[in-house]
C-alpha cells in the first residue's frame, strides 16, 4: 500500500494545523507510518481567524523550507509538497491576479475551499474564475457544505465546468456527522471524486492517518478504488496530468 495526501495542515504555526515544529514532525512520522510516500502542505490560505494569511510567496517558501529540512533531519521519508487551501472569497481576483496562488506540488491544480454556508451561485462564480485563471480547482470537501447536503448532485456542473473534487477521509468514516458521510457515500457511489485525502490538522481529531480510509473505501467499494482516490489520482495530478 502507497498513499499520498495532498491535503494537510502540517506547515506549523501558521493555522489551525500544527501548533509548533514538535507536532508537524510527530504528524510526518505518521504520515510515514501510514505509508505516506509523500504529502502537501496545504495551509489555509485567505482564511478569516488564522494566525497568518499564507499567501504564496517567500515567507511561505521559506517556512517549507524550513519544515523540509527539520523532516530530513528526524529521518522522515515522506516528500513534502507545496501547496495551499485557497479560500474563495470576495478578493480571489485579486489573488490569482498578483500571483498569490499556488497550485499543488506547483501544478495548475489549485486546492480550493468556500465558507461552509457558501451558495452553489457564489461557487460557480469562483470556480469560473479561477478556471479562467487557467487553474484547476480542486474543490475541498464539499460533502461538508450544507449546499452540498441539499443538493450532492449539484457536483456534476462543477465537473463539467472541469473542476475536480477531495473529499475528506473522516467524512468516508463518518466523524463529521451523518449528513457529511451520507453526502461523502453519494459522491463516492457517482463516481464524481478525484481523491481522498486527509485534511489532517494535528495528532488527535483530525490526524494523517490514511490507512483506515484506505481500508473502508477498498472494503466497502472496491480496491481499485482506494487505490485510484488514494494514489494514482493524486499522483497524476503531482504531475500536472489530466484526470
Ligand atoms: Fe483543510
Amino acid at each position: 500500500m502507497k498513499i499520498i495526501d495532498l491535503h494537510t495542515h502540517v506547515l506549523p504555526g501558521v493555522d489551525d494545523g500544527a501548533d509548533c515544529l514538535q507536532t508537524a514532525l510527530e504528524m510526518l512520522k505518521n504520515a510515514d507510518a501510514s505509508h505516506v510516500i509523500a504529502l502537501a502542505a496545504t495551509p489555509h490560505c485567505n482564511c478569516p481567524n488564522m494566525p497568518r494569511s499564507n499567501f504564496y510567496g517567500e515567507e511561505y517558501m521559506k517556512r517549507l523550507g524550513l519544515l523540509r529540512r527539520e523532516a530530513a533531519a528526524a529521518g522522515i521519508e515522506a516528500k513534502i509538497l507545496t501547496g495551499m487551501e485557497l479560500r474563495a472569497g470576495d478578493n480571489l481576483k485579486l489573488i490569482l491576479e498578483q500571483g498569490w496562488a499556488l497550485g499543488l506540488n506547483g501544478t495548475r491544480y489549485l486546492l480550493t475551499e468556500f465558507r461552509p454556508d457558501v451558495s452553489l451561485a457564489a461557487c460557480r462564480e469562483s470556480l469560473q474564475l479561477i478556471l479562467e485563471h487557467n487553474y484547476i480547482p480542486l474543490v475541498a470537501h464539499p460533502e461538508r457544505y450544507g449546499a452540498i447536503w441539499q443538493n450532492p448532485a449539484a457536483v456534476n456542473e462543477w465537473l463539467d465546468m472541469g473542476c475536480h473534487v477531495q473529499i475528506t477521509g473522516g467524512s468516508i468514516l463518518g466523524k463529521f456527522g451523518r449528513d457529511s458521510w451520507v453526502a461523502a457515500d453519494y459522491l463516492i457511489k457517482n463516481d464524481l471524486v478525484a481523491i481522498a485525502a486527509s485534511d489532517a490538522h494535528g495528532l488527535r481529531y483530525r490526524t494523517n492517518n490514511l490507512i483506515s480510509v484506505y481500508d473502508h473505501l477498498s472494503i466497502h467499494y472496491s480496491p481499485r478504488y482506494a487505490k485510484m482516490l488514494l494514489l494514482q489520482n493524486p499522483y497524476a495530478i503531482c504531475q500536472n496530468e489530466t484526470l
